[in-house]
């Protein structure tokens, strides 16, 4: 998906890119950054953040997620993960569903690579038929 958003996916990649300095990945070794756009026009940054229980890891996407809630601001309309390899990063299925909360189904997630090559999808294509809010 090459469109007229273009520049604006460079800008939240390079974002992404400049956070991902700040990683804590002393176990994986691999260094995530990402870069949300705000339906207010801000943009917030997080990284991943390991801990020696393995499972109490957060991936950089929900960090700068809750970054941005904390701050109050709940609706994301893009969102730039990269890292430092070579090959694109893709979110995980946790911080997918965590996007889902968040984001509409046509909000941006460009996935980059640690040359800050991206590919651009929408929410609703890395996340299909996505589980939402019930009542019974
Ligand atoms: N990681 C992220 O930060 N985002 C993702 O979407 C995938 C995985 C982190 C978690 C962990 O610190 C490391 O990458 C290896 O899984």
């Amino acid at each position: 998906m090459q469109d007229k958003y273009d520049n604006k996916y460079k800008q939240l990649v390079e974002y992404a890119l400049i956070a991902m300095k700040n990683a804590y990945a002393p176990y994986s070794g691999l260094k995530v950054g990402a870069a949300v756009l705000t339906d207010r026009g801000n943009i917030f940054t997080g990284v991943n953040v390991e801990n020696a229980s393995f499972g109490a890891t957060n991936c950089a996407e929900r960090t700068a997620i809750f970054k941005a809630v904390s701050e109050g601001e709940t609706g994301i309309i893009m969102v730039a993960v990269a890292s430092d390899m070579d090959d694109i990063i893709y979110p995980c299925g946790i911080c997918r569903q965590v996007l889902a909360e968040f984001c509409k189904e046509d909000a941006a997630v460009i996935c980059a690579n640690k040359k800050g090559e991206y590919m651009a999808y929408t929410l609703k294509e890395l996340l299909p038929c996505a589980f939402h809010e019930f009542k019974i």
